[in-house]
């Protein structure tokens, strides 16, 4: 399957299903805190996105019980909410939210603190901002791929850092995950051409230690670092138009 060129129209519907995922975050800001559950999060989420016309994509997705994905701490990604899970005083979480409206995917995710982090977690979240942002300003009609992971990867290192490579960001709105495979670590230059109506997710997962990621093996989804330190991940969709990009994943 070669990398979707959408229409004007699918466009239009993945725009929207986008904001709706990005509003659904700006929503859940208010209710992170010290002492509530990952489950109750993700039942405020399946409210505010039903009640605005959505449908949680990732609720049933391969057997994925929950409507987000809510990853703390050692968690690089795909965590499932839970009754158990509580947030506390210096955790770090990232909540990932995809939707679908008309059909059409959009999918976002950022970091939320709670309380006091150490610093190491706090300049951890920001280079791993820093890094998406860098993704995105390589977005261009006629430039490749790999340039988006050849400055994540750069910049990471630059602090540290490692870049995990298990998961990827990938192209997105007709379909969950499309083609391409978006690497955020690759050699300059490398991979397929972007060109103007392709959409897709920048989402880098960048750890304290080691980039290696192990999946339980009871609920065969949480992803963890092998060496249990931070990790933390920011995610966008994105547009490739005539003249550079478009984030469509914004209020
Ligand atoms: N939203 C995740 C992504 O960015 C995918 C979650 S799939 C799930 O691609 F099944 F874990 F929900
Ligand atoms: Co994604
Ligand atoms: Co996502």
């Amino acid at each position: 399957m070669a990398i979707i060129i959408k229409s004007k129209q699918q466009i239009d519907g993945i725009k929207k299903s986008s904001q709706l995922a990005a509003a659904t975050l700006d929503f859940i800001a208010e209710h992170v805190e010290s002492g509530v559950s990952t489950e109750h999060l993700d039942n405020l989420i399946h409210e505010y996105i039903t009640e605005h016309g959505g449908i949680p994509a990732t609720l049933g997705f391969h057997g994925f019980p929950k409507s987000s994905c809510i990853s703390l701490n050692n968690v690089i990604c795909h965590g499932i909410p839970s009754r158990e899970t509580i947030l506390q005083d210096g955790d770090i979480l990232n909540i990932d939210v995809t939707t679908i409206v008309d059909g059409y995917f959009g999918d976002t995710s950022r970091m939320f603190t709670i309380g006091a982090v150490s610093a190491e977690a706090e300049n951890l979240i920001q280079v791993t901002k820093e890094c998406l942002d860098l993704g995105i300003e390589q977005v261009q009609p006629k430039k490749r791929f790999g340039n988006i992971g050849f400055v994540i990867g750069k910049h990471a290192k630059a602090h540290g850092y490692s870049v995990v490579h298990q998961f990827c960001g990938h192209g997105v709105g007709v379909q969950f995950h499309e083609e391409p495979q978006v690497n955020h670590a690759s050699p300059k230059k490398s991979g397929a051409r972007m060109r103007p109506g392709m959409i897709f997710t920048i989402e880098p997962m960048i750890n304290i230690g080691k980039p290696g990621a192990s999946i339980d093996k009871k609920d065969g989804w949480t992803a963890r670092t092998v060496d249990n330190q931070l990790s933390a991940q920011f995610e966008h969709t994105v547009l490739v138009t005539d003249s550079g990009v478009e984030v469509l994943t914004v209020t």
